[in-house]
């Protein structure tokens, strides 16, 4: 079996982040959203990956990932020129794919499921295509899927204003080599992409075998703000181990779950766990509160900081409100006003958001 991650995209939800990198290298818990797609694909015995990529963003992609030595796999990059759907991505891959079934995986997930379970539901039910599903409370939001008792699926709709079910499409698909066919006879939607909800449709009507399962454990897209804080919080809660390398002076204190990375240091503080923190840091007279993941080469000093994500090279210094709920970009800098009067000063990229008491 082989895999595809879709890496592509614009990452509009992520704006200004987005604007400068991909969202799939969005950081969670300090490691890469893609990174974690990666690995689970990798933990199912899956070597073959192939990682579809935009002009835009591919390079970084590429760049940051490597060949993927460091997972133990195989990386090609696909390039997708356009936008132009899930399906056509799976087009494009079919020289990478060849007649192997496959996994395609959409970059900007995360799971917490064991993917061998599907990979097994799949290969001994010799299904033609496997979705996996999850209920959700909007399920407008998402590709919704109609299912029997028996989990096979009877019809998908993307993005639908009066949705069949309240079970959304996770971004997980396994497929037999069936699957080019069907999207060698599909249109572009409504909203000119192929779409694969629209090929798998077509499995459906063909009479081919489609089945569903649904996940057991906790899913997240990343898409958005407050979707990659929840992300950033469940993998903290979930994977972190304690760990310190950096220094951390006697008047600091470290409470729970806490990693700090090499040549860190961590002065009159208190860390209260889960927290993780990269190398390089420097943090001074601060609180670092639960659920705050800060990456390598961070300067935080008389800051209060609680379930915030910051980016590399991010500074904070002298702010006395607490910063909750906050995703700081790379090198962004909050600092008290140097001189008076008294004012708030901003320069800040297009699409940002900020709240001020
Ligand atoms: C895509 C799929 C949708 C699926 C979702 C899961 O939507 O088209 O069916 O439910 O991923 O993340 P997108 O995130 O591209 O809007």
């Amino acid at each position: 079996m082989k895999a595809i991650i879709l890496s592509g995209g614009k990452g509009t939800r992520l704006r200004p982040l987005t604007y400068t990198g991909a969202k799939q290298l969005v950081p969670v818990a300090n490691k890469p959203i893609l990174w974690y797609g990666i690995e689970d694909i990798v933990a199912a015995g899956i070597t073959e990956i192939g990682i579809i990529i935009s002009p835009e963003t591919g390079g970084e992609v590429q760049a940051k990932t490597g060949k993927g030595d460091r997972f133990g796999a195989n990386i090609t990059y696909i390039l997708q020129e356009e936008p132009a759907g899930l399906a056509h991505a799976v087009k494009i891959a079919q020289p990478f794919l060849g007649d192997s079934p496959f996994i395609m995986y959409l970059g900007d997930n995360l799971v917490q499921s064991d993917l061998n379970l599907f990979i097994d539901a799949f290969k001994t039910r010799q299904l033609d295509a496997l979705t996996l599903l999850c209920e959700v409370p909007n399920p407008t939001a998402f590709g919704v899927a109609k299912i029997d008792d028996e989990g096979r699926v009877l019809a998908l709709v993307e993005k639908p204003k009066v949705p069949p079910s309240n079970l959304a499409l996770v971004g997980i698909y396994l497929f037999a080599p069936s699957i080019h066919e069907a999207i060698a006879h599909i249109q572009p939607s409504a909203r000119g992409e192929l779409e694969i909800t629209d090929a798998i449709q077509y499995l459906i009507d063909h009479q081919q075998k489609v089945e569903a399962r649904r996940i057991q454990g906790w899913w997240l897209d990343t898409g958005k703000k407050d979707d990659l804080l929840e992300a950033n919080r469940v993998i903290l809660d979930t994977c972190l181990q304690s760990s310190v390398d950096g220094d951390v002076d006697d008047k600091s204190q470290i409470i729970g779950r806490v990693s700090i990375g090499k040549q860190s240091k961590i002065i009159n503080s208190t860390i209260r766990g889960p927290v993780i923190i990269g190398d390089n840091c420097h943090i001074e007279n601060c609180f670092i509160g639960p659920y705050s993941s800060i990456a390598n080469e961070v300067s935080l000093i008389e800051a209060d900081i609680e379930h915030s994500v910051l980016l590399k090279g991010a500074s904070i210094i002298g702010i006395h409100h607490r910063i909750v709920d906050s995703l700081i970009g790379q090198r962004a800098q909050l600092k008290e006003a140097p001189q008076r009067p008294k004012a708030l000063r901003f320069m800040i990229g297009d699409d940002s958001k900020i709240e001020v008491m």
